[in-house]
């Protein structure tokens, strides 16, 4: 633990770290491009300098190359290392655009930022500027190559970190080039991370290029709901209009990053058919009217068929909020049967893997990033759950072995490049014994979990993928509440109708079930045959929580108002003369709050907050803290 002094101030910090970082963890900013926490040290961009007055060190330093000793003594406000940075960004300024004002990273930019706090504020270069020749690079990235400082922060990324081939630099003479060989969309499914790494504009997100500045963006700290891991990102808007995601950073799950699948997923939050209004019988009416439509018809229902004929569903798809109220109002109407899973083998994973993960045994995407041994077992990892396949990237770039057992996925060649893996007829073929933190991750298609727990030394840790990013919570509720699966329900015959709350069912039920109420902001089949449709709110409109793969729950804040994207809005919609408080298509509830109105509607009991009994831990939780859940439902950090 070296101890230093910089700028007057004493710090001590783990072996290892660099002195840039060291000056970080006292909130002190050194200039920095090629450096990142997640890549590490470059020595490319010469911006990081710092005058070293005392110690084992003297003189200018670059400090992202200069492990934090004992005794060092640093300035990082010396005049002789303010002018070296100020030389730095004049020379990457003079081929650079000086172009702020209109550039689409305007606002975003590392290095306008630097720029302007170095005091670079006049060009006296008057030559010509080198320039480039961009390229097409896919529906996503734009690419906008003069903007290139040469920091190579995007090809340690994408051929390093993410294991990428078909992009990387070039280089003739004067002229170093970042892009691939030839024109085409890039391959690698993490690419959209270029745009959150690079620290100027090379790489922007296309899909919202000139949309908004940053300042303009509604954003809240949220939860990317497109698998189980549960990655932490900043979803942004405008108008109503989910504009971009990107990542945020969280050492135990995503690190910096995230999936494209993820990051390019705005498209059915704004969708023009995705469900606004709500119906009864196929006629538009208000929420409040619908909510009272049914009320009347599930009275009607209970009163000839019997609560036994009635099904409440849930989803894994929900947020626990929702999926707490489905189980609140199965209580309530005695209802014979609670589901939160459409079919039966969905059920199976998340509910084993709530039996056998407990504190000590649970895989975060960080443990299997540090694990010295991965077994990937019945699971294709790059599709099921992107991210993970990353970590267990790391974990082989750190020297892990890798063996995969029962995966359908071995010849997949985008597979093959993030990392080398053998494979092995069963798990008996695993060293598991000579790893010291080994891990095994257990996909959709495993068919006997708890053998692999059994057959595992104690020190293995287990990571299930699963679907959903609510699968595990729905599991706990599952298991509380005496849920079983939709299609077993309908096995029994029992059920005559149902209420779904963002429910995936089949659309080939049986005739005689009737859909009472669908609420759900996709346009799925079961919206299109049901009697009562209740459009309810993204994850995007609603604070909520999600419980990830190893049984962390985490909040997601409201990002943006529900209603219709202004973008939108048609002729009869806009523009008005008539100035409202009433946003159009604003009419939605999240699925919790549908339910807690219907309750009202049917006895006395107000919820103002699902998350109380059990569930109370939950409710003081925010975006940097998350809990663990455990079989007792107790908790830890
Ligand atoms: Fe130190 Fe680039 S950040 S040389």
């Amino acid at each position: 633990m070296p101890k230093l002094i910089i700028d007057n101030q004493s710090v001590e910090v783990p072996d290892g770290t660099n002195v840039l970082e060291a000056a970080r963890s006292i909130g002190i900013v050194i200039p920095h491009f090629c450096w990142h926490p997640a890549l590490g040290k470059a020595g490319a961009c010469r911006v990081c300098a710092v005058k070293m007055l005392d110690g084992p060190v003297k003189g200018l330093q670059m400090s992202c190359m200069l492990p934090a000793q004992d005794g060092m003594v640093v300035s990082t406000t010396d005049e002789e290392a303010r002018a070296m940075r100020k030389s730095v960004i004049e020379w990457l300024m003079i081929n650079h655009p000086h172009d702020c004002p209109v550039c689409d990273e305007g606002g975003e930019c590392q290095l306008q930022d630097f720029t302007i706090a170095g005091g670079h504020g006049i060009r006296r270069y008057d030559g010509r500027k080198r320039t480039h020749v961009n390229q097409y690079l896919g529906q996503q990235i734009e690419h906008e190559m003069n903007r290139c400082i040469q920091c190579y922060r995007c090809v340690r990324f994408y051929q390093e970190y993410a294991g990428g081939t078909d992009f990387g630099v070039m280089g003739r003479a004067a002229s170093v080039y970042f892009g691939r060989q030839q024109d085409g969309a890039l391959e690698s499914p993490f690419s959209g991370n270029l745009v959150d790494i690079c620290p100027t504009g090379v790489f922007t997100d296309k899909t919202a290029r000139f949309r908004a500045r940053y300042w303009d963006y509604d954003m809240a700290p949220s939860i990317c709901p497109g698998c189980s891991l549960g990655c932490n990102t900043i979803p942004m808007a405008r108008y109503r209009e989910l504009l971009k995601t990107t990542a945020r950073r969280n050492d135990q799950i995503n690190g910096w990053f995230i999936c494209d699948r993820g990051r390019f997923a705005n498209a059915p939050v704004n969708a023009p058919d995705r469900p606004r209004q709500a119906l009864v019988d196929g006629m538009p009416v208000s929420m409040d009217t619908a909510l009272d439509a049914l009320a009347e018809r599930l009275s009607e229902f209970l009163e000839l068929h019997g609560p036994e004929a009635l099904a409440i569903v849930g989803s894994p798809r929900m947020s626990l909020e929702g999926n707490i109220m489905a189980g609140r109002l199965k209580e309530l109407l005695g209802a014979g049967t609670l589901c939160f899973f459409g079919q039966e083998h969905n059920e199976t994973l998340p509910r084993t893997a709530v039996s056998l993960l407990h504190a000590t045994n649970r895989a975060s995407q960080d443990g299997v990033r540090r694990a010295d041994l991965v077994v990937i077992m019945a699971c294709d990892i790059l599709e099921t759950a992107p991210m993970m396949a990353l970590a267990v990237r790391q974990a082989w770039r750190n020297g892990a072995h890798v063996f995969l057992v029962g995966c359908g996925t071995t010849s997949d060649a985008s597979h093959e490049q993030l990392f080398e893996s053998v494979s092995v007829p069963s798990l008996a073929d695993v060293p598991l014994l000579k790893a010291t933190s080994p891990v095994i991750i257990c996909g959709p298609q495993l068919q006997n979990p708890a053998a692999v727990l059994a057959a595992a030394p104690g020190t293995t840790k287990l990571a299930f993928i699963m679907e959903h990013p609510n699968s595990f919570g729905c599991a706990i509720l599952s298991r509380d509440l005496g849920a079983i699966s939709f299609q077993e329900a309908v096995a029994n015959g029992k059920v005559k109708g149902f209420i779904a709350l963002e429910s995936d069912l089949p659309a080939d039920l049986p005739s005689g079930i009737r859909v009472l109420a669908a609420a759900d902001w996709l346009p799925s089949g079961l919206i299109k045959r049901s009697e009562i449709v209740l459009p309810v709110t993204t994850w995007v409109e609603m604070d909520g929580t999600f419980v990830n793969h190893e049984g962390r729950a985490q909040r997601f804040s409201q990002v943006m108002q529900p209603g219709l994207p202004i973008k939108g809005l048609t002729p009869e919609l806009h523009p008005t003369r008539m100035h409202s408080h009433d946003i159009p298509g604003g009419d939605l509830l999240p699925a919790w709050q549908i339910v807690t109105e219907l309750i009202l509607r049917l006895s006395t009991e107000r919820i103002d907050d699902p998350l109380s009994g059990p569930w109370a831990p939950l409710a003081s939780l925010d975006s940097d803290t998350s809990l663990l859940l455990s079989d007792e439902r107790n908790t830890s950090s």
